[in-house]
């Protein structure tokens, strides 16, 4: 068994946490090897930097006890989606534009399709009449990966606990995530922390890869 310990973020983490995202950025699985994308400062702003720099105290990461330097596993999410969403666009998302267009075009053909798609998902009004229900009930989100070795061993389950907690102490009356349909490490992790399915839908996961759809979770969360 591999001894871990969870503590809160912090900067020294950072290109570890930039390992895991990219280890496990292929809808759950690895990207290396994949010629899908390979800008990973651009993945890094699109997918985990936001929450590093603004919303540090939201973020944890689980360390390995034999090398404590080592980063095997993070969460990072926000108490409150909307603000969260409104944040990012005043300063993500102008930053993943701009390299985007100056920078991936040219030298990651691959980085720069995938990111219009993204940030063209980020452009539409993301607060409908559905949203708008959800982050009412479910105002907190996350989005959590473990080092590929080091998965199934309970890392996972107590990143979960240290940001429910954290939530919790935010009065948060519940969280939301998305994950897609053919990640089924992903799905019974969820379940089994339970996590239950609140909707799903089409939608383009990663362009050119057809029948995966997009699932939302949520929970509750009793006050603290
Ligand atoms: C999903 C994830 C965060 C779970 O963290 P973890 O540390 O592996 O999970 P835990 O060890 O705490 O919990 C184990 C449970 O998760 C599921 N699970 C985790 N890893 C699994 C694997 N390799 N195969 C099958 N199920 C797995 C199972 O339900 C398992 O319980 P079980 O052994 O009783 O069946 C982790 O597997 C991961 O990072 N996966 C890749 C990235 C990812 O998909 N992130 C979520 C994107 S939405």
């Amino acid at each position: 068994m591999d001894e871990f310990r969870i503590i809160p973020y912090q900067p020294s983490h950072l290109d570890g946490v930039h390992e895991i995202l990219f280890r496990t950025g292929y809808m759950g699985e690895d990207l290396i090897g994949r010629n899908a994308f390979n800008d990973r400062r651009l993945f890094g702003y699109i997918f985990c930097d936001y929450y590093l720099r603004f919303e540090p105290g939201n973020c944890f990461t689980a360390l390995s006890s034999d090398m404590p330097e080592r980063v095997l596993g993070y969460i990072i999410g926000a108490g409150d989606t909307r603000a969260q969403l409104y944040r990012f666009k005043k300063t993500y998302a102008r930053k993943i534009v701009l390299r985007n267009s100056l920078i991936t075009r040219l030298a990651n053909p691959e980085s720069f399709l995938m990111t219009k798609t993204i940030m063209a998902y980020f452009r539409q009004d993301l607060l409908t009449a559905e949203t708008s229900i959800l982050y009412r009930d479910y105002p907190a989100h996350l989005h959590i990966n473990v080092l590929p070795g080091f998965q199934g061993k309970g890392i996972g389950a107590e990143l979960m606990t240290a940001f429910e907690e954290r939530m919790r102490m935010q009065s948060a009356p519940g969280i939301h995530l998305i994950t897609a349909s053919l990640n089924e490490k992903a799905l019974r992790f969820y379940l089994k922390n339970n996590y239950r399915r609140y909707s799903e839908e089409e939608g383009d996961f990663w362009p050119g890869v057809t029948g995966v759809t997009s699932i939302t979770f949520v929970k509750a969360l009793k006050p603290a």
